[in-house]
């Protein structure tokens, strides 16, 4: 049975997904930056292992990072989930993990890295916006594409409605692209994520439409 790590930093509701979806894997443990995380306790109550390594305990980036490396390691996980994780990973990290550390991040990459997409895809007025899952390299939110979910924005739009639209298909996207992973499936060749069994999807998705 392959082992994934899922990595948070709060509500953890990314976290519940992949826990929810029968992943063909074992979850060996979650761990968070923040000890007050909620998603810790939940997945406590499953009866998952859970660790905290607060950042605020070190003095540097690099310590964090080392600290929370040794970690997740230690449950010598083959898949390395970000979910809500919201602490910039040095390259240490990433390049330990790399091939096998996912991230979902909420808006269309290379569109909106960083945070508040929401709020930035309203403001600039996109008529598409959604989800990336992408595997993680140093550059931020700037890796391989693996999967992308398009979520129209609405006229009369406001953040938090946009947010709950784009959360909902985070939590179809995500357990699918663990999946493929656990599988077998997915695997970064060349700096490109290659998905076995990838189909063409010829529909476009027009916004707005009027009659
Ligand atoms: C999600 O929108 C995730 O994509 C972003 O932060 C949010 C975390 O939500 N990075 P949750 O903790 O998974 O509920």
């Amino acid at each position: 049975m392959k082992r994934y790590v899922i990595l948070i930093s709060g509500r953890g509701s990314n976290m519940q997904s992949l826990l929810d979806a029968g992943l063909p894997g074992t979850c060996a443990a979650v761990v968070s930056n923040r000890p007050e995380a909620a998603g810790l306790a939940l997945a406590a109550a499953r009866g998952i292992a859970t660790v905290a390594v607060d950042h605020r305990d070190f003095a540097t980036r690099e310590d964090f990072d080392a600290a929370l490396a040794a970690e997740v390691g230690r449950h010598a996980p083959d898949l390395v989930l970000l979910a809500g994780f919201m602490r910039i990973l040095g390259d240490g990290f990433v390049r330990r993990f790399e091939g096998r550390l996912l991230n979902i991040h909420p808006s269309l990459l290379p569109a909106f890295p960083g945070i508040q997409t929401h709020a930035r895809a309203l403001a600039a007025g996109v008529r598409v916006h959604g989800c990336s899952v992408h595997f993680v390299t140093p550059a931020l939110d700037g890796g391989p594409i693996v999967a992308q979910a398009a979520v129209p924005v609405q006229a009369g739009d406001d953040e938090a409605g946009l947010a709950a639209r784009v959360l909902a298909e985070e939590h179809v996207l995500y357990p699918r692209v663990a999946r493929w992973f656990l599988e077998g499936r997915l695997a970064l060749c060349d700096g490109r994520a290659r998905v076995t069994g990838e189909t063409a999807v010829t529909a476009a998705l027009h916004v707005p439409q009027t009659a």
